[in-house]
């Protein structure tokens, strides 16, 4: 019974250290030509290696993100359970991203940037914060975690699922006529979702367009959400005053993409949480041992949903 750690060395090192701590009488190898296949039990991974097949009795497929719209499921057998990352860091860094972003939108610093580079000392009118309402699409471990964040602020909150969630302070919103009923009522967007088929492109011309005037755009879910395209047209027309950008499709954007030089848009490589590696490893190995105790992992991915 071996766990195959399979990414960078760094990380790899740090991995070993803590499941030897946690779980002694697990093996631990990250050089797949040292293992016997058929001994491996557990996998961590990015992306799903190309020849999972060959390890035929591993039990669990650990993502090293929060994540796992880029591992292909359906290439990996349904007898393996797929677990996405959860620990503490990921969040709290989500939670100072997000609240960055709102922020910088509610006090219009891409305006005061685009006009800092112009030497233009001018004031824009100022809303209050109980004015600017906020809207989460994503009401999981990170988008809960967002809003009771920004509560002390004092922004109207709302939040966005699939499924029908109560959480104190936030009015929330669910299914597709949800949907429609939270961008009516949204002048800060914040997306939150897993990339999955119902959530691809989601962020299109049509939804940007049920955003009111002078709504922003904070994009922190996938790339692949978001129609770039329609964000353009809808910063370029007024529609929209601003977006700040953490993913985006392809990462990173083409050196020549409009994107990258919209004085209403701020763009950050994909960091806005990163995940930590001994709180992840200590995560891994109590997921061992909650399976091991014939308990489902916490992150447990269901594939009907794709999240
Ligand atoms: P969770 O799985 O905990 O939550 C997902 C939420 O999205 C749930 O509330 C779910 O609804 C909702 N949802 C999913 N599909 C739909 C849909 N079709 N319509 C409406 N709501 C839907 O995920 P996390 O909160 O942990 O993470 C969310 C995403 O954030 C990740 O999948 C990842 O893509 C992204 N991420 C980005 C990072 C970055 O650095 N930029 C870092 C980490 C994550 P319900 O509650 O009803 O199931
Ligand atoms: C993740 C990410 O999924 O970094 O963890 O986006």
């Amino acid at each position: 019974m071996t766990f195959l750690f399979n990414s960078d060395a760094t990380r790899g090192a740090i991995f070993r250290e803590v499941l030897a701590r946690e779980i002694p009488d697990l093996p631990f190898e990250i050089d797949p030509a040292q293992v016997d296949a058929d001994e491996v039990r557990y996998m961590i991974t990015w992306l799903v290696p190309p020849d999972l097949g060959a390890y035929r009795n591993i039990e669990i497929l650990f993502s090293i993100g929060a994540g796992i719209d880029q591992f292909n499921a359906a290439s990996v057998p349904a007898s393996v359970k797929i677990v996405r990352m959860v620990e503490d860091g990921i969040v709290r860094m989500m939670q100072e991203y997000v609240a960055l972003a709102v922020l910088a939108l509610h006090r219009s610093w891409t305006v005061y940037l685009d006009q800092q580079r112009q030497q233009l000392w001018r004031a824009i009118p100022q809303p209050q914060a109980h004015v600017r309402r906020i809207g989460v699409l994503g009401l999981g471990l990170l988008g809960r975690a967002v809003l009771e964040r920004l509560k002390p602020f004092g922004f109207p909150l709302s939040g966005w699922s699939r499924s029908r969630h109560a959480i104190d302070g936030v009015t929330t919103y669910h299914g597709a006529d949800g949907l429609d009923a939270i961008l009516a009522v949204t002048d800060i967007l914040v997306c939150l979702l897993p990339l999955t088929e119902e959530t691809r492109g989601l962020l299109n011309a049509e939804l940007l367009a049920k955003l009111p005037r002078g709504a922003s755009l904070v994009q922190t879910g996938r790339g692949a959400q978001l129609e770039q395209a329609a964000l353009l047209g809808a910063l370029d027309s007024g529609h929209l005053a601003g977006a700040v950008l953490d993913v985006t499709d392809p990462e990173p954007l083409p050196t020549d993409h409009p994107l990258w030089r919209h004085p209403r848009v701020l763009i950050t490589p994909h960091v806005a949480s990163v995940t930590q590696p001994e709180a992840a490893a200590l995560a891994v190995a109590a997921n061992i041992k909650r399976h091991r105790a014939g308990l489902d992992p916490v992150g447990l991915v269901d594939r009907s949903r794709g999240y």
